[in-house]
């Protein structure tokens, strides 16, 4: 699979909504698509094996977290419907993502992509101390849990693009890096924190970047992708 790529987020609440931005895009052109939990609890197995039967590479976004046979059993479900990249909660510790890789292996010994999600970015360090009880300070634990994911034999991990030198640093350079918050350099940022360029995700050793809004809400969604990966790519600077 390509390094380097961008994942249009697919946030749509049903399939006519999904299926018609996708119909935006000529028949040659597939973007990478990013499924995430709104539409897979709305439309099931039946939308991913529709959307890749079209063609696209599919990021199954369900961050799976539970004891290590029923990650291993669901892993093996999701692995059936192709998909390209999967992930799952760091968090849910050594066994569980050792399961979870044996569970994705098909019977011809290809996998998807597993992607550990480290700390979300909505976890603060106030929540981290007080409600999670862990007293390492944050980029610890981010990189801590990207070490654990990438000895266990994790492909990558889910970071905000501002970490992503950091985790290749620690955890290898052929680690992956999936990277969210990402806005053009005159977009709006939205309820996104720390947000990047794609030029400068790319700097930054992001290998996959992902993103939503500055692409499906744009008023030319293909344009808005289009430039995405002419960025991302290095094509064309797009800072200011
Ligand atoms: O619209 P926007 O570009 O902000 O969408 C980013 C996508 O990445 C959304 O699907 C969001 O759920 C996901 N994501 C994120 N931050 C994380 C993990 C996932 O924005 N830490």
């Amino acid at each position: 699979m390509n390094k380097k790529d961008v994942i249009i987020a697919l946030d749509f609440p049903d399939r006519q909504t999904t299926l018609d931005f996708l119909d935006l895009f000529p028949a040659g052109e597939k973007p990478f698509v990013k499924i995430g939990m709104e539409l897979f609890y709305a439309e099931g197995a039946p939308m991913v094996r529709e959307i890749r039967k079209r063609g696209h590479k599919i990021f199954l976004d369900l961050k799976l977290h539970d004891i290590p046979n029923t990650v291993k059993r669901a892993m093996s479900v999701l692995s059936g419907l192709d998909v390209d990249m999967a992930n799952l909660h760091a968090a849910g510790g050594s066994a569980m993502m050792k399961a979870a890789l044996e569970g994705l292996k098909r019977p011809d010994g290809s996998r998807p992509l597993l992607i550990a999600v480290t700390q979300l970015t909505s976890t603060d360090a106030k929540t981290l101390r007080e409600e999670l009880l862990i007293t390492a300070p944050m980029e610890y634990t981010v990189w801590s849990y990207a070490q654990n994911a990438a000895r266990c034999g994790l492909d990558g991990a889910v970071c905000s693009p501002q970490e992503a030198a950091d985790v290749k640093r620690r955890c290898g350079a052929s680690f992956l890096t999936v990277t969210p918050g990402i806005r053009f350099a005159d977009g709006d940022i939205g309820d996104q924190k720390r947000v990047m360029t794609p030029a400068k995700a790319a700097g930054a050793g992001c290998d996959y970047i992902v993103v939503g809004r500055p692409i499906t809400q744009a008023a030319n969604p293909v344009e808005a992708y289009r430039r995405c990966v002419r960025e991302f790519a290095g094509k064309d600077g797009g800072d200011v």
